[in-house]
C-alpha cells in the first residue's frame, strides 16, 4: 500500500477501529508492554500508534511519543489522551518510514500491527534502528504468514485485498528478518491461538559516529 492508500484506509477505519480491533489485538499490545521493564523517564517511541489503544497500558512514569501518518487515527488518539489525562503521551503526525527525530531519540521502539501495513517495512525498522539509542530495544507486533497449509492458503487467497483490508495477510517472517537485519532476541506467540508474532531485537548498531569522529584525532595525536 501506499501512502495515500493507507490515509484512506484508515481514515474509513478510523471511528470504528477501537470496536474491531481493541480486545481481539489487546493481549499483544499489553505482553509487548508488560515486558518491557520500563524504567522511570524512560522515553519510548511507539510508530503507528494509531488510535492509541496501548497508551494507558504504559507506566505513568515514561514519555511516550506516538507517531502515526493518518490523521484520523490520531484524532481518536488525541481524544483518548484528554479523556484518560495521559500528559506524558506527545502525538504526531510522521511517517514512520521517514522520522524526522535525530538519531538515538529514545530509549525504546515499538510498532503494533503497523509492519505488514508500511509500504516498506525493511525502511520502517531501519528507521527504529536509527532513533533507537545504540543498546535499547526495539519490539515488533505483526502477523507472519502462517506455515500452516489451511491458514497460509487463505492468506494468500487475501493478499490481494491488502488495500481494502488495510494489512498485507502475508507478510513472511523469514524475509522480514532477512531484510531488516534484527537481532531478534525473543519471539513470543500473542493474541488469539498465538496467530500473531511478538518479536523483541536489541539496537546492536554501533556508538554514536560522531564520537567515532571525535575520537579519530586523537588517536591520530597519539600515534594510534
Ligand atoms: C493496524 S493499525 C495499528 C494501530 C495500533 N498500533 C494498534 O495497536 O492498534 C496500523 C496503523 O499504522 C499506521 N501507519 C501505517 N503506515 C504508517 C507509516 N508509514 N508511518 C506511521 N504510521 C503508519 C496507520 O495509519 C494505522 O494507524
Amino acid at each position: 500500500m501506499d501512502i495515500q492508500a493507507i490515509r484512506k484506509t484508515y481514515r474509513r477505519y478510523a471511528r470504528v477501529y477501537d470496536f474491531y480491533f481493541g480486545a481481539i489485538f489487546q493481549h499483544g499490545r499489553k505482553t509487548v508492554i508488560d515486558g518491557m521493564n520500563c524504567q522511570p523517564d524512560d522515553c519510548i517511541l511507539e510508530v503507528g500508534v494509531g488510535t492509541g489503544l496501548s497508551l494507558p497500558l504504559y507506566p505513568d512514569d515514561v514519555y511516550i511519543t506516538g507517531i502515526d501518518l493518518s490523521v484520523d487515527m490520531l484524532e481518536q488518539a488525541r481524544a483518548r489522551k484528554a479523556r484518560d489525562g495521559l500528559d506524558r503521551a506527545i502525538l504526531l503526525e510522521m511517517d514512520g518510514e521517514k522520522m524526522t527525530f535525530p538519531d538515538n531519540s529514545f530509549d525504546k521502539v515499538v510498532a503494533m500491527y503497523v509492519a505488514s501495513v508500511v509500504p516498506h517495512p525493511d525502511r520502517l525498522v531501519a528507521e527504529m534502528q536509527r532513533v533507537c539509542k545504540p543498546g535499547g530495544e526495539l519490539y515488533i507486533v505483526n502477523h507472519f504468514h502462517s506455515s500452516h497449509p489451511l491458514l497460509a492458503g487463505m492468506e494468500k487467497l487475501l493478499a490481494p485485498l491488502s488495500k481494502l483490508l488495510g494489512w498485507r495477510p502475508d507478510l513472511s517472517m523469514d524475509q522480514f528478518l532477512r531484510e531488516t537485519d534484527l537481532a531478534v532476541t525473543q519471539i513470543i506467540p500473542v493474541n488469539l491461538f498465538g496467530y500473531w508474532t511478538l518479536l523483541r531485537a536489541a539496537n546492536t548498531k554501533q556508538p554514536l559516529r560522531e564520537e567515532m569522529v571525535d575520537l579519530m584525532p586523537l588517536r591520530a595525536a597519539a600515534g594510534r
